[in-house]
């Protein structure tokens, strides 16, 4: 590409030319697929699994079979909804890497299959870079370079987008994942999974500023979960007595569940009000250390109603320009593996038939 990235991305031009992209994302438990055209989105359809419901998290093995059972019907809901046919498909993109490698293997499968039998180019995506390029989807578009923070039940990460092809994580979570402080956190409370959005709900209702949650002191841009999930579950058995860990708890089980049933809004309010505070002092931080003030949000946890008002104040009070994904494309969806498709195929960033899924994946 002979152009800048700074003209070639100039992301106020019209749309350029690409034709129709089919898109398939199915790295964890959401099976998904979504027409572009032309870099507009037509159409995302999301199938979700209830199945892992029963079982407090993803079960690898039952996420495969139901993607089998999702992807031919979910595919054909996605062409229909964007009012076209098999026939104007010009292009195919799958999630290639990070994810469940069951999970991976059926979405990618599929597209090579269709790919080869269309005879279509193919675009193997990135699906923590595609979270990040949800924020270009819709008006109003961050300008380059902007940065990202990526929230969800695998990933956090602060991520330096300089064009849509290149990007670099300069922070990232130690331990767990924000999405997980939330489950885990949920299913101390006794929530079934995936108990984020649940947290969320009663949270709504909760005083933040009630129970108080150590912030983790970790150098640099790198963010840490586990110690907060830890000082929770002491904070609970201890029935809000103490955060502190004793070898005989100061509560027996029902004075737990009693503590906790008597105070589930205060408790998920405080807590959530700990992960955004933790989240947004480091994109404070990043955004200091880089100068850069456009300010995007991504991934499950952007969903979060408390993030994305902190995210708004913190934006107004640090003259920053900030940005969520509408809903639909902050969980996982096709809708983003296929705006990444478009700028992979105007760059002509496609991958061969040799192309496979990838449980790991590099930056
Ligand atoms: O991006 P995503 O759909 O899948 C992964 O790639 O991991 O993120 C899922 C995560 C889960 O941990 C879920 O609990 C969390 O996003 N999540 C939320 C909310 N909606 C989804 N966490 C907090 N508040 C929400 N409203
Ligand atoms: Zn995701």
């Amino acid at each position: 590409m002979s152009q800048t990235s700074k003209d070639f991305y100039n992301l106020s031009a019209p749309f350029r030319e690409t034709g129709c992209i089919l898109a398939i994302e199915s790295s964890c438990d959401e099976t998904s697929a979504a027409i572009c055209r032309d870099g507009k989105i037509l159409s995302n359809i999301i199938a979700g699994q209830k199945v892992h419901e029963q079982y407090g998290g993803v079960v690898p093995e039952l996420a495969s079979r139901a993607h089998i059972q999702n992807i031919i019907p979910v595919v054909d809901a996605a062409i229909k909804k964007a009012g076209c046919n098999i026939s104007d498909i010009d292009a195919i993109a799958f999630t290639q890497s990070p994810g469940l490698i069951g999970s991976l293997l059926i979405g990618s499968q599929f597209a090579k299959s269709l790919a080869l039998s269309l005879n279509k180019p193919l675009i193997a995506v990135h699906h923590m870079q595609a979270h990040v390029l949800a924020n270009l989807i819709d008006d109003p578009k961050p300008s380059f370079p902007f940065l990202c923070l990526t929230v969800s039940g695998g990933h956090t990460q602060i991520v330096l987008c300089e064009s849509p092809t290149k990007m670099k994580v300069i922070g990232e979570t130690i331990d767990d994942a924000a999405g997980e402080a939330f489950d885990k956190t949920a299913k101390l409370l006794g929530l079934p999974y995936p108990g984020g959005p649940l947290i969320d709900k009663y949270a709504k209702d909760g005083d933040p500023n009630r129970f108080q949650f150590p912030e983790p002191q970790i150098p640099g841009l790198d963010f840490s979960f586990s110690g907060l999930k830890t000082s929770i579950l002491y904070f609970l058995q201890n029935a809000g007595k103490s955060h502190i860990y004793k070898e005989q708890f100061l509560a027996t089980e029902d004075e737990k569940n009693k503590f906790i049933k008597e105070n589930l809004n205060d408790l998920c309010a405080s807590v959530q009000q700990r992960i955004i505070s933790i989240l947004l002092n480091k994109l404070k931080k990043a955004s200091i250390e880089t100068g850069i003030k456009d300010i995007c949000i991504a991934g499950g946890v952007s969903a979060n109603s408390g993030l994305r008002k902190a995210l708004e104040e913190s934006g107004k009070k640090n003259k920053w320009n900030t940005f969520i994904p509408a809903f639909e494309y902050c969980t996982d969806n096709a809708g983003m593996i296929a705006i990444t498709a478009y700028y992979k195929f105007l760059e002509g960033q496609f991958s061969d038939l040799t192309v496979s899924a990838s449980a790991r994946a590099e930056w």
